[in-house]
């Protein structure tokens, strides 16, 4: 059985104050729901009043991604045990948005999960197609490579979470469907399965992420293989995003 997790990813969203008051209504809205693990994954100047409002309650907070050493001369980065050192439960590294902005590979993200892993921090690892990749055939080709590039040293991991997110879905408001998804998400594990072991891909947690709501996400985690969402707009607002968490009813 893998438990469910939702992840709201806040992006370069709210102030320190505004998160600390998201993440206590957030808090109160999800409060007694179980089975799934809530994370919230403010920008680093967030990251201590985050933890302090979800103190005692049900919602980890991560941070949105770090560097893979643990400490030195690299200007504007944030290592690993900092993020830890605070209170942090998670870190996402390899979002698109990092990937087409900020220069992240998949070699990159091999480093990077090895960091926040070796530090006994959650990672969720992020891949997916752009539009073009789609089109052009190539979306299982491209979540083999990154899956096999960025990830094999690190899927036995229990900490490992996978989140696929098609870049086409993102904040476009255009959803995967929950059958283009499962397709997805199924394959990963099977790539999972033939680069490590399939007990490992069997236990591994893959969420969906790109234009995840409060009405689409019960549809898309009635699919086998999807085990939670990696959520971007839906979750800056407490009550939207506490109704992605209780997507049960
Ligand atoms: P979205 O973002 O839910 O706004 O599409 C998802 C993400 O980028 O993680």
């Amino acid at each position: 059985m893998r438990t469910p997790v939702m992840a709201g990813n806040w992006k370069m969203y709210k102030t320190a104050r505004q998160a600390g008051e998201t993440i206590r209504v957030l808090a109160g809205l999800v409060a007694g729901v179980d089975g799934v693990e809530v994370v919230i994954c403010p920008p680093f100047t967030a990251l201590a009043a985050a933890v302090e409002a979800a103190g005692g309650s049900g919602v980890a907070i991560g941070a949105q991604d770090c560097h893979w050493e643990n400490e030195g001369a690299f200007t504007g980065e944030v290592a690993v045990p900092m993020i830890a050192d605070l209170g942090c439960r998670y870190c996402i590294v390899g979002h698109s948005e990092r990937r087409q902005f900020f220069g992240e590979t998949d070699a990159t993200v091999d480093k990077k999960v090895a960091a926040v892993l070796a530090q006994g921090l959650h990672c969720i690892a992020c891949v997916g197609e752009t539009l073009a990749e789609r089109e052009a055939g190539q979306t299982l080709a491209v979540l083999e490579r990154q899956v096999r590039g960025g990830l094999s040293r690190h899927l036995t991991s229990p900490r490992l979470v996978i989140a696929y997110e098609p870049v086409w879905a993102i904040g476009t408001g255009k959803t995967a469907t929950p059958a283009q998804a499962q397709k997805a998400h199924a394959f990963i594990r099977g790539v999972a399965a033939r680069a490590a072991d399939p007990a490992a891909a069997q236990a591994v947690r893959i969420l969906y992420g790109g234009s995840v709501k409060p009405d689409n996400i019960a549809a898309l985690m009635a699919q086998p293989d999807v085990d939670g969402g990696l959520v971007g707009g839906a979750s800056l607002d407490a009550a939207s995003f506490a109704k992605i968490v209780r997507f049960r009813g």
